[in-house]
C-alpha cells in the first residue's frame, strides 16, 4: 500500500484496505487539529488550493490542515484575479500551481476537471470536488464521522436524502459505502434520483439500494440520515428548483421515531434542509463532521507527500 505522490480524483482510486489505512491515521491527527498536540511534519511544503467554485469548508479545512502541520499554503478562491480572465487554460494554470507547490487542491465547476489536472501535473492532485461529479475528501471525513459514531461502517443504515442527482458528495459516498458494507437507502423526488452511473457502479459491487419519496418513512429504519442541499446552481429551469426546494426538511417532529442513536450528517452548507431546532438535539452530527474535515484531510496530505506510510 503506497500513497506518496498518488492523486486522489475519485473515492474509487482507492482500495477498501487504503481507505481505513487513511481513516486511521486521520485517528491520530486529531489531537494535532483540535490544537492540543503540535506537529511539524509538513514544515517545507506548500499546498496549493485553487478554488474556482465557492467553498467554506473544504478549503480551510485543508488549508487549516496544512498550518496545523506547520506547512504552507497559497491559494486561489474564484477566477477573478488570475490570468483565467485573460483566456489562460485550465491545464496551463494547473502547471503553475504544480510549479509553485508540492500539492493541489482544486475546486471546478466542470466534472473530470480534477482528472485532466491530474494530467498536467507531477505533484499530487486532490479532487475538492468537480461540478456535479466527485468529492472524494468528503466522502472519506463522512465515513471518519460514522465510525467515530458508531466504531464501525460494515452493516450501518444509511438514508441519502435530496439531491442526489447533482449533489457530487452522494456519488462519492454511495460507493464507499457500498465498498464498506453498508446499507444504503436512497431518498430522492423521481427528478433528482442518482445517477445512472452510480447506479452502475453500485452494481457492480453486488449493491442494490432501498429507495423511497419520504423521509418520515425511513427515518426509524436507519442509523445515519444524511441530508444534502438541493444543488440551486446546477438547474437550469429556475421554477423546477422553487418546486422541490423544501421536499425534505428534517425538525424535531420527525425524529420523535429516530433510533435514539441516529445520527444526522450534512456536507454542509444546508440551506432549509435541516431546521436549526435540530442542532440542539443528540442526533445533529454536522458540525463534528465538519471539523473532521481537518485531521482527515492532515491524514490525505501527509498520506500523499509521503511524510507518513
Ligand atoms: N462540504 C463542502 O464541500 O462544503 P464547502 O462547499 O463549504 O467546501
Amino acid at each position: 500500500m503506497t500513497f506518496n505522490g498518488r492523486d486522489l480524483i475519485s473515492i474509487r482510486d482507492f482500495s477498501k484496505e487504503e481507505i481505513y489505512h487513511i481513516l486511521d491515521i486521520a485517528q491520530g491527527m486529531v489531537p494535532i487539529a483540535k490544537g492540543e498536540k503540535r506537529s511539524d511534519i509538513l514544515k517545507d511544503h506548500i499546498l496549493a488550493t485553487f478554488f474556482f467554485e465557492p467553498s467554506t469548508r473544504t478549503r480551510l479545512s485543508f488549508e487549516s490542515a496544512m498550518h496545523r502541520l506547520c506547512g504552507n499554503v497559497i491559494n486561489i478562491s474564484g477566477v477573478e484575479g488570475t490570468s483565467l480572465v485573460k483566456g489562460e487554460s485550465l491545464a496551463d494554470t494547473i502547471r503553475m500551481a504544480d510549479a509553485y507547490s508540492d500539492v493541489i487542491v482544486l475546486r471546478h465547476p466542470h466534472e473530470g476537471a480534477g482528472r485532466l489536472a491530474a494530467l498536467h501535473a507531477d505533484k499530487p492532485v486532490i479532487n475538492g470536488g468537480d461540478g456535479a461529479g466527485q468529492h472524494p475528501t468528503q466522502t472519506l471525513l463522512d465515513l471518519f464521522t460514522i465510525r467515530e459514531a458508531f466504531g464501525k461502517v460494515e452493516g450501518m443504515n444509511v438514508a441519502l436524502v435530496g439531491d442526489l442527482k447533482f449533489g457530487r458528495t452522494v456519488h462519492s459516498l454511495s460507493y464507499a459505502l457500498a465498498l464498506l458494507g453498508a446499507n444504503i437507502h436512497l431518498v430522492a423526488p423521481p427528478i433528482l434520483q442518482m445517477p445512472k452511473e452510480s447506479m452502475d457502479h453500485l452494481a457492480g459491487l453486488g449493491h442494490k439500494p432501498m429507495a423511497s419519496e419520504r423521509l418520515e418513512d425511513v427515518i426509524p429504519k436507519v442509523d445515519v440520515v444524511y441530508m444534502t442541499r438541493i444543488q440551486k446552481e446546477r438547474f437550469d429551469d429556475p421554477t423546477m428548483y422553487a418546486r422541490i426546494a423544501k421536499l425534505f426538511t428534517m425538525n424535531n417532529e420527525m425524529l420523535k421515531n429516530a433510533k435514539d442513536d441516529m445520527i444526522i450528517l450534512h456536507p454542509l452548507p444546508r440551506v432549509d434542509e435541516i431546521h436549526p431546532e435540530v442542532d440542539q438535539t443528540p442526533h445533529a452530527w454536522y458540525f463534528k463532521q465538519a471539523f473532521y474535515g481537518v485531521p482527515v484531510r492532515m491524514a490525505i496530505l501527509a498520506l500523499l507527500l509521503g511524510v507518513v506510510k
